[in-house]
């Protein structure tokens, strides 16, 4: 048994240490905001929070989370930049088909967390793993500078 604090409950799961920490929380915990894309830490569609900081969860082994705090697109909401940054990707309607979407607001919330206001350069940074097959990056970057200057 592995023993998981995911968004502020602990889950007690049956699962091996070396099954990725995505498939515990789809799969198992069943979480399914968090989604799969490339398996390979390739494309960010999985990406979560570990005590606040982005994480490709595809590829990381659920025994090395440890006791540290994560967090997924179902409770970013919670937090003051999660909040700001879900406004800011709904009032520019930044989503087209969504599937990449939760992996890049975990990636911007993060970014807001480390960098209340970025620039450019920090934006392009944060953001370079999360990839859109729908294009959507000018509305992502818009509405990261929205939500900054929300005072996330
Ligand atoms: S599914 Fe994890 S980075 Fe693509
Ligand atoms: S919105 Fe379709 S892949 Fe990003």
């Amino acid at each position: 048994m592995v023993s998981l604090s995911i968004n502020g409950t602990t889950h007690q799961v049956d699962a091996p240490g070396d099954m990725p920490l995505l498939w515990v929380i789809r799969d198992i915990v069943g979480l399914t905001g968090t989604k799969f894309g490339c398996g390979i830490a390739q494309c960010g569609a999985c990406t979560v929070h570990i005590d606040g900081q982005a994480a490709r969860s595809c590829v990381l082994p659920v025994s090395a989370v440890g006791d540290k705090k994560i967090t997924t697109i179902e409770a970013v909401g919670e937090t003051a930049a999660g909040k700001s940054i879900q406004k800011a990707w709904l009032d520019l309607e930044v989503m087209q088909c969504g599937y990449c979407q939760s992996g890049q607001i975990m990636s911007a919330c993060s970014l807001l967390g480390q960098h209340p206001h970025p620039d450019d350069k920090q934006i392009d940074a944060a953001m370079a793993g999360n990839i859109c097959r729908c294009g959507t990056y000018p509305r992502i970057r818009a509405a990261i500078k929205v939500a900054s200057k929300e005072g996330a």
